[in-house]
């Protein structure tokens, strides 16, 4: 959506997030996007993540990649047992998952890892970085049969292993900033409104740039891979993506607390942060040729050479409903093209070999 052009005639809830959000407003005059967006998806009682309303799938308001079926978290199970035989099989590998919704890609890895990845799995231990209760609540059960391998940390602790977040940065606030103008949320009567005001600054996505910085500082060796849909430099837009019951709404002041908001992210940036805070990185491709990467590679647990024994046969799940989760995950006009993937290495020597992730990517944008 282009909020320059977005419909502000719209509908407005009378909820008493709404009403909160006046009331600022009100008394403190214009607020930031960012403002308004931590309210609309955070607000600690009716934000639309942190109430626990957020719905994702077919009956719910969007799809994400975790919620068109396993394969996705077995797909990734498998890149992250490369990186646990490239970081020498260390014994207290952890997978930090951040966005971890309702626990559903926890579970499709630690399956996976569990039947096809023994080895991988006694090494492996499973931290959920989750700042909504609620969330948490919807967790816990859904993983209980893993026992210990799963911690819930009251904060972020140093690790070896691998960062990973699907459509997290997407939906962290951001601040509606262009050629030195700020849009900010104000109000006209009890509608919602845009003002602008002249700034100089230019940094819009602190939240994500934050997030950066607490990884790089928690990471001690290993990975982060960071999926989600965005753009680079020129081609950057600063879009706001409104959606609910699989609808892309006109603006952000419908239906506030009841959709999400999210914004592409500015890989550029994120990359730059990343860069300055001693990461490096490995990879950036398209999601298409991520999972064909990985494909390819599927059950070879890290080792260059394919394995000895049953290969020939098709490791990737033979049912319908795995060949159309697949189709899902890489047809160029499906999921395939939305998504980037970018990994970024720490305490990790030049690698030889890409990750499997990154085998057919063409040459990375980046230094
Ligand atoms: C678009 S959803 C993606 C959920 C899930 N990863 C998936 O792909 O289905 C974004 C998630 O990020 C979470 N989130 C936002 N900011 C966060 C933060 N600072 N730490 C952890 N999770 C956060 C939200 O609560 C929400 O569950």
């Amino acid at each position: 959506m282009d909020v320059n052009r977005c419909a502000f005639d719209v509908i407005q809830l009378n909820t008493p997030l709404v009403e909160s959000i006046r009331e600022t407003i009100r008394a403190q005059g214009p607020q930031s996007f960012a403002w308004f967006m931590q309210q609309a998806l955070y607000h600690p009682e009716h934000g639309y993540y942190s109430s626990g309303r957020c719905a994702i799938g077919r009956k719910g308001d969007y799809f994400t990649n975790v919620s068109v079926g396993p394969l996705f978290g077995q797909l990734l199970a498998s890149q992250f047992s490369e990186i646990w035989e490239r970081l020498g099989k260390v014994n207290d590998f952890v997978i930090v998952e951040q966005g971890a919704h309702d626990g559903q890609f926890a579970l499709d890895v630690l399956e996976f890892v569990q039947n096809r990845l023994p080895e991988f799995f006694d090494a492996l231990h499973y931290r959920i970085l989750e700042p909504f209760p609620i969330l948490e609540q919807q967790q816990r059960p859904r993983l209980e049969a893993f026992g210990d391998k799963v911690k819930w940390p009251d904060s972020p602790e140093p690790f070896t292993g691998v960062h990973f977040s699907n459509e997290l940065l997407d939906a962290m606030p951001v601040r509606l900033i262009s050629e030195g103008t700020e849009k900010l949320v104000g109000l006209d009567g009890d509608k919602f409104v845009f003002v602008e005001r002249q700034v100089d600054k230019t940094i819009f996505n602190q939240p994500a740039l934050d997030c950066i910085d607490e990884i790089a500082a928690n990471l001690q060796l290993g990975y982060v891979i960071a999926i989600d849909y965005g753009s680079l430099n020129e081609e950057f837009e600063r879009n706001v993506q409104v959606r609910s019951q699989h609808r892309n709404l006109d603006s952000p002041f419908e239906q506030i607390g009841q959709a999400d908001i999210t914004m592409s992210v500015d890989w550029t940036s994120i990359v730059e942060r990343a860069q300055a805070n001693g990461l490096r990185v490995t990879g950036f491709t398209d999601q298409h040729h991520f999972l064909t990467g990985i494909i390819s590679q599927f059950g070879w647990g890290g080792s260059p050479e394919p394995p000895a024994g049953d290969w020939g046969q098709s490791p990737l799940p033979d049912s319908r409903k795995a060949n159309r989760e697949l189709q899902t995950l890489l047809h160029p006009e499906m999921l395939g093209r939305v998504f980037q993937v970018l990994a970024l290495a720490k305490n990790v020597g030049p690698e030889t070999n890409p990750l499997a992730g990154f085998k057919f990517a063409t040459e990375s944008p980046f230094r």
